[in-house]
């Protein structure tokens, strides 16, 4: 059995924030805490009021910028991570099935939809590895549309996910696509990587696409369902909030007419209070919820937030069925007849194959 090592998460979340940051040092020195904190309360406001008050908050939040970035990541980095860990251990539950094996070599293909730091990853990890390694390589197709986030998204592949899980190769693909644009070619030049994808997760990104985007979001997430070549288990995880909740039932409808549903909740409050998800001061003054969340500041201390409501749904997309070699040569064999006089359609009878006789078609089939 694997032991993952022993490291708090909240230290390999300190790494990403001083990545965020340009720092140098192992720890957010007070000036940086600030800046942190700060952050964090404004980020929450822009989440809570988006879009409300015209001028104090934008509608829409610019990632680029390295205060929301890490501000993002201290509100909601920790309860962003376990998720994915929850999702998969109640579907384990209802339907194990469903659940994606690693193949041979111990590998599980993740396409992350609105990846950010893709923090959700480690969810995924944990479900597979908590015991034992059940996966030894995981390959990830990072679909974002903001690429300040690369950076940051190595330190928690390298901090994070690598602190816990030493032994696990993550294998990184940037998909670098705006998913309200049309993308199709894009995401068609990464045609080999998709189609291999065990699973699919949209978390928290369809919150922040507008619901008459809709059309062309779909188009672009219809092109890589239909690329996966493989059973594709589809999480989609988005704030279940009244202004959110357009923006995802949209997909819920889609997705159900589509596959097969193994969950579907309207909003549920997932709790982070006990192992191996536990969200909690350090109570040691040095701890980075302790510095964030604690008293040592001075001013307004932010909350620690230990839950999130979130409306969650979970289906499974078999494959369109690939082409037998059968149906291909029945395929070929129509193709080598030719009219005869009676009008019916015979077998020409020459012994070229069908390459010789219609060269180009090698381009166009
Ligand atoms: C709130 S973050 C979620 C990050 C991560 N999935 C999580 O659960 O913490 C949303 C991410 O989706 C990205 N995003 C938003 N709209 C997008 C779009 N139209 N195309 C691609 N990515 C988008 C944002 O840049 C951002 O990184």
């Amino acid at each position: 059995m694997v032991k993952p090592r022993k490291i708090l998460f909240t230290e390999a979340l300190e790494s990403v924030l001083i990545n965020i940051w340009g720092g140098t040092k192992d720890h957010l020195d007070d000036s940086l805490i600030r800046k942190t904190r700060e952050a964090l309360v404004e980020i929450r406001g822009i989440y809570r009021f988006r879009g409300d008050f015209k001028g104090k908050y934008p509608s829409s939040i610019q990632y680029r910028l390295p205060r929301n970035r890490a501000g993002y990541l201290a509100a909601f980095g920790q309860r962003h991570a376990y998720p994915a860990y929850i999702h998969m251990k109640k579907i384990a539950a209802i339907k194990p099935e469903a659940i994606p094996q690693p193949d041979k070599k111990g590998k599980i293909v993740v396409t992350v939809v609105g990846a950010g730091a893709a923090i959700e990853t480690y969810g995924v990890c944990l479900f597979y590895n908590e015991n034992e390694q059940k996966i030894h390589r995981l390959q990830l197709n990072l679909i974002e549309k903001e690429s300040a986030w690369k950076p940051n998204r190595h330190t928690v592949f390298e901090k994070l996910l690598k602190g816990t899980f030493p032994k696990l190769d993550i294998i990184p693909w940037d998909i670098d696509i705006d998913l309200t644009k049309d993308s199709i070619s894009k995401l068609a030049n990464d045609y080999d990587k998709i189609r291999e994808t065990d699973i699919l997760l949209i978390y928290n990104v369809l919150n922040e696409i507008h619901v008459n985007r809709s059309r062309i979001v779909w188009k672009n997430l219809d092109f890589i369902l239909r690329t996966c070549a493989k059973p594709l288990l589809i999480l989609v995880m988005e704030p279940s909030v009244p202004k959110a909740r357009p923006r995802v039932d949209w997909l819920k409808k889609q997705l159900v007419q589509y596959s097969d549903l193994i969950l579907d909740e309207g909003e549920e409050e997932i709790s982070f209070e006990s192992e191996p998800f536990m969200i909690k001061l350090e109570g040691t003054n040095l701890g980075l919820n302790d510095r964030l969340f604690g008293q040592s500041m001075d001013g307004g201390k932010p909350i620690l937030q230990k839950s999130v409501k979130r409306t969650h749904i979970a289906c499974l997309l078999k494959p369109h069925s690939p082409v037998t070699m059968e149906q291909v040569d029945t395929q070929l064999k129509k193709l080598q007849m030719k009219r005869g006089k009676q009008g019916r359609f015979i077998k020409d009878k020459i012994n070229k194959s069908f390459w010789e006789i219609y060269p180009s078609s090698i381009d166009t089939v």
